[in-house]
Protein backbone atom coordinates (compact mmCIF):
# COMPACT_ATOMS: atom_id res chain seq x y z
CA UNK A 1 0.00 0.00 0.00
CA UNK A 2 1.25 3.51 -0.93
CA UNK A 3 0.42 7.08 0.69
CA UNK A 4 -0.54 9.65 -1.60
CA UNK A 5 -1.92 12.59 0.66
CA UNK A 6 -0.45 16.13 2.01
CA UNK A 7 -2.84 15.14 4.69
CA UNK A 8 -0.80 12.38 5.63
CA UNK A 9 2.57 13.90 6.17
CA UNK A 10 5.16 11.33 6.55
CA UNK A 11 8.63 13.78 7.14
CA UNK A 12 9.36 17.35 8.65
CA UNK A 13 9.00 19.22 5.42
CA UNK A 14 5.38 17.46 4.81
CA UNK A 15 4.27 17.86 8.45
CA UNK A 16 5.55 22.07 8.24
CA UNK A 17 3.26 22.13 5.22
CA UNK A 18 0.56 20.73 6.83
CA UNK A 19 0.30 22.81 9.96
CA UNK A 20 0.65 26.06 7.53
CA UNK A 21 -2.65 24.17 5.39
CA UNK A 22 -4.35 23.97 9.11
CA UNK A 23 -3.82 27.65 9.55
CA UNK A 24 -5.47 28.75 6.53
CA UNK A 25 -8.38 25.92 7.00
CA UNK A 26 -8.79 27.07 10.77
CA UNK A 27 -8.69 31.12 9.60
CA UNK A 28 -11.58 30.13 6.45
CA UNK A 29 -13.54 28.59 8.86
CA UNK A 30 -13.83 30.61 11.34
CA UNK A 31 -14.26 33.47 8.45
CA UNK A 32 -17.17 31.44 7.20
CA UNK A 33 -19.06 30.74 10.38
CA UNK A 34 -18.41 34.03 11.51
CA UNK A 35 -19.79 35.83 7.98
CA UNK A 36 -22.60 32.97 7.34
CA UNK A 37 -23.73 33.31 10.80
CA UNK A 38 -24.38 37.44 10.58
CA UNK A 39 -25.81 36.69 7.34
CA UNK A 40 -28.81 34.62 8.76
CA UNK A 41 -28.68 36.67 11.86
CA UNK A 42 -29.70 39.45 9.70
CA UNK A 43 -32.13 37.31 7.74
CA UNK A 44 -33.80 36.50 10.49
CA UNK A 45 -34.14 39.70 12.00
CA UNK A 46 -35.67 41.21 8.65
CA UNK A 47 -37.94 38.83 8.73
CA UNK A 48 -39.48 39.50 11.78
CA UNK A 49 -40.05 42.91 11.37
CA UNK A 50 -41.05 43.05 7.54
CA UNK A 51 -41.04 46.60 7.28
CA UNK A 52 -44.09 48.21 5.01
CA UNK A 53 -41.98 50.07 2.71
CA UNK A 54 -37.76 50.21 2.28
CA UNK A 55 -36.54 53.33 4.06
CA UNK A 56 -34.02 55.88 3.51
CA UNK A 57 -31.27 54.71 6.39
CA UNK A 58 -31.61 57.31 9.31
CA UNK A 59 -28.31 58.86 10.19
CA UNK A 60 -27.46 57.22 12.90
CA UNK A 61 -27.76 53.78 11.11
CA UNK A 62 -25.66 55.10 7.97
CA UNK A 63 -23.15 55.83 11.34
CA UNK A 64 -23.35 52.40 12.71
CA UNK A 65 -22.65 50.87 8.95
CA UNK A 66 -19.75 52.79 8.44
CA UNK A 67 -18.24 51.43 11.58
CA UNK A 68 -19.09 47.90 11.02
CA UNK A 69 -17.35 48.50 7.06
CA UNK A 70 -14.40 49.90 8.39
CA UNK A 71 -14.05 47.43 11.09
CA UNK A 72 -14.30 44.20 8.71
CA UNK A 73 -12.15 46.01 6.25
CA UNK A 74 -9.17 46.47 9.09
CA UNK A 75 -9.87 42.42 10.41
CA UNK A 76 -9.58 41.00 6.46
CA UNK A 77 -6.42 42.94 5.90
CA UNK A 78 -4.91 41.68 9.43
CA UNK A 79 -6.12 38.22 8.61
CA UNK A 80 -4.02 38.44 4.97
CA UNK A 81 -0.99 39.97 6.73
CA UNK A 82 -1.27 36.67 9.50
CA UNK A 83 -1.50 34.39 6.43
CA UNK A 84 1.20 36.11 4.33
CA UNK A 85 3.62 36.16 7.34
CA UNK A 86 2.73 32.28 8.50
CA UNK A 87 3.60 31.40 4.24
CA UNK A 88 7.06 33.28 4.76
CA UNK A 89 7.92 31.78 7.89
CA UNK A 90 6.66 28.32 6.60
CA UNK A 91 9.12 28.65 3.07
CA UNK A 92 11.33 30.13 5.27
CA UNK A 93 11.76 27.01 7.41
CA UNK A 94 11.41 24.77 4.22
CA UNK A 95 14.49 26.79 2.70
CA UNK A 96 16.36 26.00 6.24
CA UNK A 97 15.37 21.93 5.72
CA UNK A 98 17.61 21.58 2.66
CA UNK A 99 21.14 22.45 4.88
CA UNK A 100 23.60 19.47 5.18
CA UNK A 101 21.78 16.58 2.89
CA UNK A 102 22.76 12.96 3.78
CA UNK A 103 22.42 11.69 0.22
CA UNK A 104 22.17 13.27 -3.17
CA UNK A 105 20.18 12.10 -5.88
CA UNK A 106 19.58 13.50 -9.28
CA UNK A 107 16.16 13.37 -10.80
CA UNK A 108 15.75 13.85 -14.39
CA UNK A 109 11.84 13.99 -15.99
CA UNK A 110 11.25 12.92 -19.53
CA UNK A 111 7.77 12.30 -21.40
CA UNK A 112 6.91 10.50 -19.55
CA UNK A 113 9.19 8.90 -16.97
CA UNK A 114 11.88 9.75 -13.86
CA UNK A 115 15.34 8.85 -14.88
CA UNK A 116 16.82 8.51 -10.85
CA UNK A 117 20.98 8.69 -10.48
CA UNK A 118 22.38 8.34 -7.16
CA UNK A 119 25.43 10.45 -6.79
CA UNK A 120 28.22 9.65 -4.84
CA UNK A 121 32.14 10.53 -4.82
CA UNK A 122 33.50 7.13 -5.38
CA UNK A 123 32.20 6.62 -9.60
CA UNK A 124 31.64 2.92 -8.33
CA UNK A 125 29.01 3.91 -6.24
CA UNK A 126 26.97 5.61 -8.44
CA UNK A 127 23.79 4.11 -9.48
CA UNK A 128 20.93 4.56 -12.42
CA UNK A 129 17.65 3.79 -11.71
CA UNK A 130 14.26 4.60 -12.73
CA UNK A 131 10.88 5.65 -11.36
CA UNK A 132 11.25 4.42 -8.05
CA UNK A 133 13.49 6.09 -5.62
CA UNK A 134 14.67 3.94 -2.59
CA UNK A 135 15.55 5.91 0.57
CA UNK A 136 16.75 6.22 4.06
CA UNK A 137 14.63 6.79 6.75
CA UNK A 138 15.87 9.56 8.82
CA UNK A 139 18.03 11.46 6.66
CA UNK A 140 18.07 14.13 4.34
CA UNK A 141 17.80 13.22 0.55
CA UNK A 142 18.78 16.53 -1.86
CA UNK A 143 16.99 16.19 -4.90
CA UNK A 144 18.50 18.00 -8.13
CA UNK A 145 16.00 18.24 -10.40
CA UNK A 146 15.53 18.84 -13.88
CA UNK A 147 14.32 18.05 -17.04
CA UNK A 148 15.62 16.27 -21.25
CA UNK A 149 12.24 17.83 -22.61
CA UNK A 150 9.72 19.56 -21.31
CA UNK A 151 8.89 21.15 -17.59
CA UNK A 152 7.70 18.61 -15.13
CA UNK A 153 7.11 18.70 -11.46
CA UNK A 154 7.84 16.55 -8.80
CA UNK A 155 5.17 15.97 -5.98
CA UNK A 156 5.16 13.50 -3.20
CA UNK A 157 2.18 14.92 -1.00
CA UNK A 158 3.36 13.14 2.13
CA UNK A 159 6.88 14.29 2.01
CA UNK A 160 7.47 17.96 0.41
CA UNK A 161 5.77 20.33 -1.84
CA UNK A 162 5.80 20.20 -5.38
CA UNK A 163 8.75 21.31 -7.23
CA UNK A 164 9.65 22.35 -11.05
CA UNK A 165 11.50 19.96 -13.22
CA UNK A 166 12.88 22.57 -16.07
CA UNK A 167 15.23 21.53 -19.05
CA UNK A 168 18.81 23.52 -18.86
CA UNK A 169 18.14 24.37 -15.31
CA UNK A 170 18.70 22.74 -12.13
CA UNK A 171 16.03 22.65 -9.18
CA UNK A 172 16.77 21.27 -5.50
CA UNK A 173 14.08 19.89 -3.48
CA UNK A 174 14.92 17.90 0.29
CA UNK A 175 12.66 15.38 1.86
CA UNK A 176 13.01 13.20 4.50
CA UNK A 177 10.98 10.31 5.60
CA UNK A 178 10.89 10.01 9.56
CA UNK A 179 9.10 6.36 9.10
CA UNK A 180 9.57 3.42 6.28
CA UNK A 181 6.28 3.57 3.78
CA UNK A 182 5.82 3.87 0.24
CA UNK A 183 5.07 7.22 -0.95
CA UNK A 184 3.33 7.84 -4.18
CA UNK A 185 3.63 10.91 -6.37
CA UNK A 186 2.90 12.61 -9.54
CA UNK A 187 4.27 14.49 -11.94
CA UNK A 188 1.87 17.44 -11.53
CA UNK A 189 2.42 19.43 -14.39
CA UNK A 190 1.10 19.27 -17.66
CA UNK A 191 3.71 17.62 -19.93
CA UNK A 192 1.56 15.86 -22.87
CA UNK A 193 -0.22 13.00 -23.56
CA UNK A 194 0.79 10.47 -20.52
CA UNK A 195 1.23 13.13 -17.86
CA UNK A 196 -1.32 11.58 -16.46
CA UNK A 197 0.87 8.20 -15.97
CA UNK A 198 3.90 9.95 -15.03
CA UNK A 199 3.91 8.34 -11.49
CA UNK A 200 7.28 7.39 -9.14
CA UNK A 201 7.44 6.03 -5.66
CA UNK A 202 9.46 6.76 -3.06
CA UNK A 203 10.25 3.50 -0.69
CA UNK A 204 11.90 4.57 2.90
CA UNK A 205 13.67 2.01 4.16
CA UNK A 206 15.64 2.07 7.69
CA UNK A 207 19.66 2.92 6.63
CA UNK A 208 20.77 -0.80 7.09
CA UNK A 209 18.06 -2.01 4.71
CA UNK A 210 18.34 1.11 2.47
CA UNK A 211 22.25 0.06 2.28
CA UNK A 212 21.44 -3.94 1.71
CA UNK A 213 19.27 -2.22 -1.38
CA UNK A 214 21.79 -0.47 -2.83
CA UNK A 215 24.70 -3.26 -2.67
CA UNK A 216 22.45 -5.76 -4.66
CA UNK A 217 21.48 -2.43 -6.89
CA UNK A 218 25.12 -1.94 -7.75
CA UNK A 219 25.53 -5.25 -9.55
CA UNK A 220 25.25 -5.92 -12.70
CA UNK A 221 22.59 -7.99 -14.18
CA UNK A 222 22.75 -11.86 -13.40
CA UNK A 223 23.85 -13.98 -15.81
CA UNK A 224 21.81 -16.63 -17.75
CA UNK A 225 22.13 -19.78 -15.53
CA UNK A 226 20.37 -21.58 -18.75
CA UNK A 227 19.38 -22.17 -22.66
CA UNK A 228 16.11 -20.15 -22.10
CA UNK A 229 17.31 -17.46 -20.33
CA UNK A 230 20.34 -17.21 -22.46
CA UNK A 231 18.08 -17.66 -25.95
CA UNK A 232 16.18 -14.33 -23.77
CA UNK A 233 18.89 -12.68 -23.68
CA UNK A 234 20.31 -13.10 -27.27
CA UNK A 235 16.72 -11.23 -27.91
CA UNK A 236 17.25 -8.45 -26.27
CA UNK A 237 20.59 -7.43 -27.36
CA UNK A 238 19.51 -8.77 -30.77
CA UNK A 239 16.28 -5.99 -31.20
CA UNK A 240 16.46 -2.35 -30.75
CA UNK A 241 15.61 -2.79 -27.37
CA UNK A 242 19.64 -2.15 -26.64
CA UNK A 243 19.35 1.35 -28.60
CA UNK A 244 17.20 2.54 -25.20
CA UNK A 245 18.07 0.60 -22.61
CA UNK A 246 21.00 -0.36 -20.81
CA UNK A 247 21.48 -3.37 -18.52
CA UNK A 248 24.69 -3.74 -16.94
CA UNK A 249 26.83 -6.34 -17.85
CA UNK A 250 25.87 -6.75 -21.05
CA UNK A 251 26.71 -4.49 -24.12
CA UNK A 252 23.01 -2.85 -23.69
CA UNK A 253 24.17 0.50 -23.30
CA UNK A 254 21.43 3.11 -24.30
CA UNK A 255 20.19 5.99 -22.52
CA UNK A 256 17.02 7.01 -24.16
CA UNK A 257 15.06 4.72 -21.69
CA UNK A 258 15.04 3.68 -18.00
CA UNK A 259 17.86 1.39 -17.55
CA UNK A 260 16.43 -1.96 -16.96
CA UNK A 261 19.57 -4.05 -14.78
CA UNK A 262 17.29 -4.52 -12.21
CA UNK A 263 13.34 -4.20 -13.24
CA UNK A 264 12.32 -7.05 -11.76
CA UNK A 265 12.76 -5.43 -8.64
CA UNK A 266 10.42 -2.65 -9.05
CA UNK A 267 6.85 -2.60 -8.38
CA UNK A 268 5.32 -1.36 -11.21
CA UNK A 269 6.05 -0.98 -15.55
CA UNK A 270 5.77 2.26 -17.18
CA UNK A 271 6.29 4.83 -14.38
CA UNK A 272 3.16 3.45 -12.60
CA UNK A 273 1.72 2.63 -15.63
CA UNK A 274 0.86 -1.03 -15.15
CA UNK A 275 1.21 -3.25 -12.30
CA UNK A 276 4.85 -5.38 -12.86
CA UNK A 277 3.72 -9.01 -13.24
CA UNK A 278 4.64 -11.19 -15.76
CA UNK A 279 0.99 -10.88 -17.94
CA UNK A 280 1.24 -7.19 -17.83
CA UNK A 281 4.90 -7.44 -19.03
CA UNK A 282 4.30 -9.58 -21.84
CA UNK A 283 1.33 -6.82 -22.56
CA UNK A 284 4.15 -3.91 -22.53
CA UNK A 285 7.09 -5.75 -24.34
CA UNK A 286 4.78 -6.58 -27.11
CA UNK A 287 2.65 -3.68 -27.42
CA UNK A 288 3.33 -0.49 -25.16
CA UNK A 289 1.26 1.83 -27.29
CA UNK A 290 -1.55 -0.17 -26.53
CA UNK A 291 -0.89 0.52 -22.59
CA UNK A 292 0.61 4.30 -23.03
CA UNK A 293 -0.16 5.68 -25.99
CA UNK A 294 2.33 8.43 -27.22
CA UNK A 295 5.41 6.96 -25.39
CA UNK A 296 8.61 6.80 -27.40
CA UNK A 297 9.17 3.06 -26.84
CA UNK A 298 7.51 2.00 -30.40
CA UNK A 299 5.68 -1.84 -30.57
CA UNK A 300 8.58 -3.98 -32.38
CA UNK A 301 7.35 -6.91 -33.79
CA UNK A 302 9.51 -10.06 -32.20
CA UNK A 303 8.71 -13.85 -33.60
CA UNK A 304 6.73 -15.87 -31.55
CA UNK A 305 9.35 -18.00 -30.27
CA UNK A 306 11.35 -15.23 -28.81
CA UNK A 307 8.56 -13.46 -26.61
CA UNK A 308 8.76 -16.52 -24.17
CA UNK A 309 12.14 -16.20 -23.86
CA UNK A 310 12.54 -12.35 -23.69
CA UNK A 311 9.60 -12.28 -20.81
CA UNK A 312 11.60 -14.79 -18.86
CA UNK A 313 14.79 -13.05 -18.87
CA UNK A 314 13.30 -9.82 -18.15
CA UNK A 315 12.10 -11.58 -15.56
CA UNK A 316 15.05 -12.77 -14.02
CA UNK A 317 17.02 -9.21 -13.36
CA UNK A 318 16.40 -9.07 -10.23
CU1 LIG B 1 5.66 15.07 -16.55
CU2 LIG B 1 3.46 15.89 -16.30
Amino acid sequence: MSVHSAFAPAGAQAARIYEHWLLYWYVALAVYVIVGGAFLYLLIRSWRSRPESIAEPTQPVQHRMAKYVGASSVATALILILLLVSAAITGHDLASYGQKPNLQINVIGHQWWWEVQYQNDDPSMTLMTANEIHIPTGQKVLLNLTSSDVIHSFWVPSLNGKRDLIPSHQNTLTIEADRPGVYRGQCAEFCGLQHAHMILYVIAEPPSKFSAWMRHQLQPAPEPVDAKLRHGRDVFLNEPCVTCHTVRGTTALGTVGPDLTHIADRQTIGAGTLPNTPGHLSGWVTDPQRAKPGILMPTIPIAPNDVQPLLVYLESLR
